[in-house]
Formats: structure tokens, sequence, C-alpha cells
């Protein structure tokens, strides 16, 4: 997508004043307004607890929403009808940390995982069409690793664990891909890779991509907007290449200064951006 195409774009993702609360316990979201356009990769930042996964299983109706809007292509998360959740979820592709793949299947066929949805009750082996197999081959193809086809999962590197994990997600043809945490367990080099790889496939196929990442250097290297929580609130929201250190440094500002009077001396382990 051209800049031009993007700037004319609907939002596909809208959330206005978002609260999510877990078993009637204090909001872990608290009025967050989030805007995801086609075509951009948008970095979710925030230390561990402030909400980022909340905020993603939220998109998917997999979280308690306690008030606010939320619309993801065209579905009022807040009030879906019958039926419409299994919809919308097929519409949204996911990526995680720890790839989620079946170690003994073959990468082809955990690929094919992703059409499930669309393909129905199936046997895994030998219920998808060879329409599905050619696809799945060529997403294989066109994240790098279509000559692992045939082997185990399990037998891949982490970076080439997490394309199988991208191709699967591309296999549903979504109109959104939330990537939770998709390098935290990758070094630094395939780390680039993965996220250079993400951020393709949303200007490519005209998509938003949301990952959350806790590195900093990252989201500015690899996304073109950056949204940052700090206990549940939204309190950085700005194009990557505009947004400063001085912005930033709240989302990793260490806690302990609201923790004086206690005794307890912990090292922040979060605070590091
Ligand atoms: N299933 C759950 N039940 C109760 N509390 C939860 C649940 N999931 C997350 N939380 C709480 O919600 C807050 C935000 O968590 P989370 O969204 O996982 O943050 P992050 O992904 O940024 O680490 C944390 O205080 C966490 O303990
Ligand atoms: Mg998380």
């Amino acid at each position: 997508m051209t800049t031009a195409e993007l700037r004319q774009a609907l939002p596909l993702v809208t959330a206005r004043d978002l609260r999510v609360a877990y078993d009637g316990g204090p909001n872990v979201l608290d009025g967050v307004n989030l805007d995801l356009f086609p075509g951009e990769m948008v970095a979710l930042l925030g230390s561990s607890g402030s909400g980022k996964s909340t905020l993603m299983r939220s998109l998917t109706g997999f979280a308690p929403i306690s008030g606010g809007q939320v619309r993801v292509a065209g579905h009022d998360v807040t009030n879906l009808r019958r039926g419409e959740l299994r919809t919308l979820r097929s519409e949204v592709g996911q990526v995680f940390q720890q790839f989620n793949l079946i170690p003994r299947m073959s990468v082809l066929t955990n690929v094919l995982t992703g059409a499930l949805h669309t393909a129905g009750p199936i046997n895994l082996a030998y219920g998808f069409t060879s329409a599905h197999r050619k696809r799945a081959l060529e997403l294989l193809d066109r994240v790098g690793i279509a000559h692992k086809a045939k082997d185990p999962a399990r037998s891949l590197s982490g970076g080439q664990q997490q394309r199988v994990a991208i191709a699967r997600a591309l296999m549903q043809q979504p109109k959104l891909i939330l990537a939770d945490e998709p390098v935290a367990s990758l070094d630094p080099k395939l780390a680039d890779s993965v996220l250079e790889l993400l951020r393709e496939i949303a200007l490519q196929d005209g998509i938003p991509v949301l990952v959350s990442l806790h590195v900093l250097p990252l989201a500015l290297a690899h996304t073109d907007r950056i949204v940052g929580l700090r206990h549940g609130e939204m309190i950085v929201s700005g194009r990557t290449a505009e947004l400063d250190a001085e912005q930033l440094a709240p989302l990793y500002a260490d806690d302990s200064e609201s923790r004086v009077g206690t005794q307890e001396v912990t090292p922040s382990v979060h605070a590091r951006a």
C-alpha cells in the first residue's frame, strides 16, 4: 500500500475508552483508545503486567470487557451476535512468543491448521484439499522455509518455527495480525528478521499488525507507530519517528518511587528498555 492509500483507509480496529477487569477486580485496562489502520505495523510497549496481552485478548473477545467500545473488522466485540465470535477469531491471525506449533507434525501440516476454520471438521493428515496444500507451500516459500515443509516442526530453530507460525496465521487470510511478544524467545538477529517479515506482510497485504515488544530498540527499528501502556493506561501514542526518549521514558520508569516507605528492595527487571 502507498502512504496515500494508507491515509485514506478507515481503521480496521477501533477501541474507545476500553476497560477490562478480571473477576470483578480492578481495571487492568483503563480507558484505552486505539485505532489500527490497514498496512501499518504498530508496537505495543509496556513493562510486564501493564496490560499488553489483555489488550490483544480484548480484540478477539477473550478478555472480560467492563466498559467502552471495541470494533474489529466490522464486528462490535462488546456486542457480538450469535456465531459472530467464531467469525471474528477466524479473521484474526495470531502469533505467540512460544510459537504454539504442534511439534511432532510436519511444518506443512502446521501451516494447514490455519485453514481449519474454513475447512470445517477435518482429518489433519488427509482432509485438506490440494488447493490448501498449494497455498500452504506458497506461504512457506514466502516466509523463506519451503525447503522444510516435510520436517517435523520441532526440528526447526526458533526463528524458523516463528516463520511457520506466521505462515499459519496467513493461511487464515487474516484481516488483522496480533503478535504477542513474537520475538521474546529469539536472539537479536532473528528478532530483527521476524519483525521485518511482519512489517512486510502488513504493507504488502494491507493489514494492520499489532506487535507487543518488551525491548524499545526493536520497536524503534521496526514499527510505524508506538502505543505504550503503563498500569493499564495508554500513556504513549504516536508515530515512531516522532516520539523522543523523554516521551517514552515513563513506560519503563521504575515503580520503586511509588513504594516509598516499604523496606522491600526489588530490582526492577522490566525497567530495562
Ligand atoms: N486471566 C487473568 N485473570 C486475572 N488477572 C489477570 C489475568 N490475565 C492478566 N491479569 C492481570 O492483568 C494485568 C495485565 O496483565 P497482562 O495483560 O498479561 O500484561 P502484559 O501482557 O503487559 O504483561 C496484570 O496485573 C495481570 O496480573
Ligand atoms: Mg503479556
